[in-house]
This record gives structure tokens, sequence and C-alpha cells, in this order.
């Protein structure tokens, strides 16, 4: 056990390593935390003063890295750390493990991306402060997770009783996988998988909803499933985690959401994207309604917002 000392209190130690540890009661309390900070932000602005968030990322990071850094300036708090792996001992041949004890000296509470499946529980296992998985290879990425929760909450007022499409990159899109596993635990969700066959969820998730008994297809067809969904998440196929240039090639574009396939779809459709987008929504649709791609990623300040003030037990 992993103790911690808070305002004199001693509290135990905790991260935010995987998508199965986003229990619906766990959620709830985030996002009602969350819809707090948006209603009265001025009532958090010095909640976390003293505080210091440190940042690691290995890998490249637009939204996930600067809204983790704006959500702790907006709670009164600083921000230290790098944002690639050349500018850090990493270049030297430094261990995650040793950063990680490091990192726990200068820093309370700390967010990681890094381009290895596991990488961020190891840091959590060698850590003296909260680690946060900011995104592990082509494995979990329990924040943008909590994002998407948060925004289907906002947006359509529930967490279950959806049918879910996710498209592209099945395989190794992290978010993904992540969400399948929080949107799993909701009374009567059901899934669509849409991808390329080489790009097909993992076996292990699949077996998983099985076990579990969630509903889901799988198909190629994104024409004829777009027709029955409430909630429609495209995904950028990784290149990065591609083993060869030519198989990306030939993949990438296999999927392109615009106005025609979005004329199929129910009026309340809501289309979702973690970003970065590169083809597979087609700009031609981001002023249509049912595209809340860029609201989904202002929901992420807040709801890390909420995340940070709760593993540093100031919630
Ligand atoms: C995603 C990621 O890094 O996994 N982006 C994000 O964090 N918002 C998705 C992607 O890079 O395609």
């Amino acid at each position: 056990m992993c103790l911690m000392f808070t305002k004199g209190k001693v509290v135990i130690m905790r991260h935010l390593i995987d998508a199965k540890e986003l229990l619906p009661e766990y959620v709830r309390k985030l996002i009602s935390s969350a819809e707090d900070i948006i209603a009265s932000p001025q009532q958090y602005v010095e909640r976390c003063r003293g505080k210091v968030l440190a940042t690691l990322f290995y890998e490249p990071s637009t939204r996930t890295r600067l809204s983790f850094e704006s959500a702790m300036l907006g709670l009164g708090g600083s921000v230290i750390g790098f944002s690639s792996a050349d500018s850090s001992s990493a270049a030297k041949g430094e261990s995650v493990a040793d950063t990680i004890r490091t990192v726990s000296c200068y820093a309370d509470i700390c967010a990681i991306r890094h381009p290895k499946e596991g990488s961020a529980l190891v840091a959590a296992l060698n850590s003296g402060i909260p680690v946060i998985n900011a995104g592990d290879g082509g494995h979990q990425h329990p924040t943008q997770t909590l994002t998407d929760l948060l925004s289907i909450h906002c947006i359509k007022n529930k967490l279950g009783g959806l049918n879910i499409g996710l498209c592209g990159d099945l395989k190794f899109g992290r978010t993904v996988h992540s969400l399948i596993h929080a949107m799993s635990m909701y009374e009567n969700n059901s899934f669509v998988l849409v991808s390329p066959e080489e790009l097909r969820i993992p076996d292990y998730i699949r077996q998983e909803m099985i076990k579990h008994n969630i509903s889901f297809i799988e198909t190629e067809d994104l024409q004829r499933a777009i027709t029955e969904m409430d909630v429609l998440y495209m995904t950028r196929v990784q290149r990065e985690r591609f083993f060869n240039e030519e198989d990306y090639v030939r993949l990438k574009d296999t999927y392109i959401l615009d106005k025609s396939k979005l004329a199929l779809a129910k009026k309340d459709l809501a289309v979702m994207h973690p970003l970065p987008r590169v083809n597979e929504i087609s700009v031609e649709v981001d002023d249509d309604p049912r595209s809340v791609y860029f609201k989904q990623a202002r929901y992420g300040r807040f709801i890390r917002m909420a995340l940070i003030l709760d593993l540093l037990d100031i919630l």
C-alpha cells in the first residue's frame, strides 16, 4: 500500500492507468465535479495552489498535454515536464522507472504518455506520486475516455441505452479500447465496430465482450451501419504503429465521413473523434450540428481538472 500525506491526513495514493478503473460510480463523481467546475470555475482557481503537475510526454500530443496543463493552471497549480523523449534523459538511456522516481521529487502528480504498452503501469509501480496514463502505445487512454464520457453525458444526457459505432483503426486505436471498456459497464449499450479486416479490434477485447455478454457486431460497411447509430466515434489510422508504410497508405483512407454518408444517419447522431483528424472526417461536415469533436476537446480540460483534484484528494 502506498501512503501520501495531504493536509496532515494520511491517504492512499491512487493512479489512473486502465479504463477498467472507470467504474460508473467513480465516473459519476468525476462528471459531477467537472460540471461544477464548468458552472463555477472561479471557485476552483486556488484549489491546487502550491501543487505541481509533471507532464512526461515521450510521444506527440496537442490536446492531451495542453488540456492537462491548462487544467492544472486553471486550478492555480504549476506545470513542469517535457514534450518529447529527445528532450528528456530517455535520450541518454534512462528507464521510465528511474525517471518517475526523480520526477516524484519535483512534482505532486504526473501524466505520462509513452509509445510502449504497459509503461504507465511501470511508472505507477515506481512512483511516489499519483500517475495518470495519458496513452501507452496502442493499449489504453483512460483520460480520453473520461473526456468522451463527459461529452456523451452532456450531449446525450445518458451513458446507457446507446448504439455506439466505432470506426477506423480499432486495432491500434487506444482511445477505442478504453472507450469500449468503459461504455460496456452501462446497461443496454450496443457496439458497431466498423473497420477493415486488418484493423479489427484485438482479440482480447473481443473475448472480453463475449464473456460479459456485450452486444456487438463487426462490419466493414460504414454506409449501412451508420443509419442505426446514436454515437459515431471516428478514429485516425495510427500510422506510427504500423510495421510498414505500404500497409498504412493502403488503409488510411478506407473511411471518410462526408455529407453524403452523414445524410443517412439519425438526426441526433453525435459524431465524435478524439482528434487529431487526418482525412477520416471531411471538413465539409464540421458545421453539421451533429459534429461534436471540437466540443469534445473542450470537455477534456474540465474532466482532467476533476481527475487531478480527485487524485490529489482535494475534491
Ligand atoms: C488520440 C491518441 O493520442 O491516442 N489523441 C488524443 O489523445 N486526443 C488519438 C490519435 O492520436 O489518433
